[in-house]
């Protein structure tokens, strides 16, 4: 398969072109253009440059749309969704069905356009953002056929789950297509109409999104998409209001600002924040395994990933061991052009995002800790080498705080118990790994850690992606993904007295 992208003045419209086995298939997306109400409605005026982050160029623009933007596509939402709700659940399935063969048709274009827009290497593009997400399609529309949308109660009540309204989805860059489809697909199924605020550093993949949308005869008005950076646009669409609900994936930081005007409207925000997620290594687990899986895990997408495990804790007295392990499978990452076979970590995503790893790892040799790796590859580009981080004190900032970065710390315990306490001293609670050579002492330890998701023994995400995704503490409110998804997208009623029980 090869892919040319044509897009010579800057606000042409760009088009995409793979060679599959079934011919050339085009998917041709404007750049001047935001999605309201089934038309792509042309902003004039500013537009906002996506670069590609491993070479600086120029792949296209957007517009930065204004707060008169976004609320044409709340109101554009807010036509349609009477119609979209009322409709089977089994007929919104339909759409995600279709919708899920066009993303897996364009499957390699958009998994190119995502990888030069993040700087992700190919292989995990195409397996996050263009398989997944299709498979979350799926499995979201499969769960709405079967959903009790209606049932009694004890008590001879019925009670409705009922769509909550208009979303308004507010996604960050790191895996972009993924964390765009976990919304709109259970929002979709919900019944929900959507407002769609993508990142402004990865727009291009969620134009894509929107023209698959109108490919598949999506009705009008039910995705709408508003293009602009977080401070103009996403302030102006969060606090011009319409919404029921914000679904929000990103910073710590701003998503407590989003919850807190959220509140001030009385509508619902589900927060998908960050983590400082603990991978805990007990003494009669397999060390190597353990340490090379985290390290794979970690860096992931060069540790921009808010599940990452970037602390490493290990039984002290196997400390050194591991951290030689881990430091010979930084060196062996091959740094280059994501697009390229070979490469196995690509650049960071931002100018921003590499001067913030540089500052961290910067700080911790400050206070004291051993770095190895962390080099900057190139003063004017945005390849950092992977970094392991070790001889550093609990509290230490790089042990606390969210790096977002391919930075992994290694820390040492005295024992479960120890490792428990250090497992659980973090304001996020997103995920954890634990790791023992005994599996009822590892599943003991999984439910005595504070996260959203534990993985036992480095077991991989299963090919049905169902299972809840979300932080306790401040990781975040709510849950993304299966069931637990749609349910955050439903409002309940009780009709006590009905007299026509489904
Ligand atoms: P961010 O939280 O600023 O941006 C995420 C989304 O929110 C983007 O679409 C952005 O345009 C929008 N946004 C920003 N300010 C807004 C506002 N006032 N009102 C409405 N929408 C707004 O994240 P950013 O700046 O891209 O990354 C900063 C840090 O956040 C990263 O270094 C990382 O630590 C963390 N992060 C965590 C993610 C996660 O998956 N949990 C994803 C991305 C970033
Ligand atoms: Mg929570």
């Amino acid at each position: 398969m090869e892919l040319h992208a044509r897009h010579r003045h800057a606000r042409e419209p760009v088009t995409l072109m793979t060679a599959t086995q079934a011919g050339v298939v085009a998917l041709t997306i404007p750049q001047d253009a935001v999605f309201i109400g089934g038309q792509w409605e042309k902003v004039p005026g500013e537009s906002i440059a996506v670069v590609n982050p491993a070479n600086g160029a120029v792949m296209g623009r957007v517009p930065n749309a204004d707060a008169a933007t976004g609320a044409r596509a709340m109101a554009a939402a807010r036509t349609a969704l009477d119609d979209w709700s009322a409709r089977p659940p089994a007929e919104r399935a339909d759409f995600l069905d279709a919708l899920a063969d066009a993303l897996e048709a364009h499957g390699e274009q958009l998994a190119r356009l995502a990888s030069s827009e993040i700087g992700m290497p190919l292989a995990e593009s195409r397996a996050v953002q263009a398989s997944l997400p299709a498979k979350v399609l799926r499995s979201t529309a499969e769960i709405a056929r079967t959903f009790a949308f209606e049932s009694r109660d004890a008590s001879g009540s019925t009670i409705t789950r009922e769509a909550v309204g208009v979303v308004l989805g507010i996604t960050p860059w790191n895996f972009p297509v993924h964390q765009i489809i976990a919304k709109l697909a259970p929002a979709l199924a919900a019944g929900c109409t959507l407002v769609l605020k993508p990142a402004e550093l990865t727009p291009l993949n969620a134009v894509f999104i929107a023209r698959l949308c109108e490919e598949v005869s999506l009705p009008p008005g039910v995705v709408n998409l508003v293009t602009g950076t977080g401070a103009e646009t996403g302030e102006a669409l969060v606090r011009g209001g319409g919404y029921d609900l914000v679904s929000f994936t990103g910073s710590l930081k701003i998503g407590r600002h989003i919850g807190a005007v959220a509140g001030e409207q009385v509508v619902r925000a589900t927060l998908e924040l960050g983590g400082k997620s603990p991978a805990v290594v007990l003494d009669d687990a397999d060390l190597e395994a353990a340490v090379r899986t985290t390290v794979k895990n970690c860096f992931t997408n060069a540790g921009q990933k808010c599940n990452a495990p970037t602390r490493l804790l290990v039984p002290e007295a196997r400390r050194a061991e591991a951290v030689a392990i881990a430091t010979e499978a930084a060196n062996a990452y091959v740094l280059g052009d994501p697009l390229e076979d070979g490469t196995t970590m690509g650049p960071l995503a931002s100018p921003v995002q590499r001067d913030k790893v540089l500052g961290f790892l910067e700080a911790a040799r400050a206070e004291g800790a051993t770095v190895n790796g962390g080099d900057l590859v190139d003063p004017n580009g945005l390849f950092v080498r992977p970094a392991i981080v070790t001889d550093v004190a609990e509290d230490a900032t790089v042990v606390r705080e969210e790096v977002f970065g391919p930075v992994l710390v290694v820390l040492g315990h005295s024992g479960e118990d120890d490792a428990v306490r250090l497992a659980n001293d973090s304001e996020y609670g997103l995920s954890a790994e634990v790791w023992s050579g005994d599996e009822a002492r590892a599943a003991r330890l999984a439910r005595r850690i504070k996260a959203g998701q534990v993985r036992v023994n480095g077991v991989r995400t299963p090919p049905l992606p169902i299972s809840p995704f979300g932080g306790y503490k401040r990781s975040g409110l709510g849950r993304e993904m299966g069931p637990f998804a749609l349910e955050e997208f439903l409002e309940v009623k009780a009709i006590l007295g009905d007299p026509v029980p489904s």
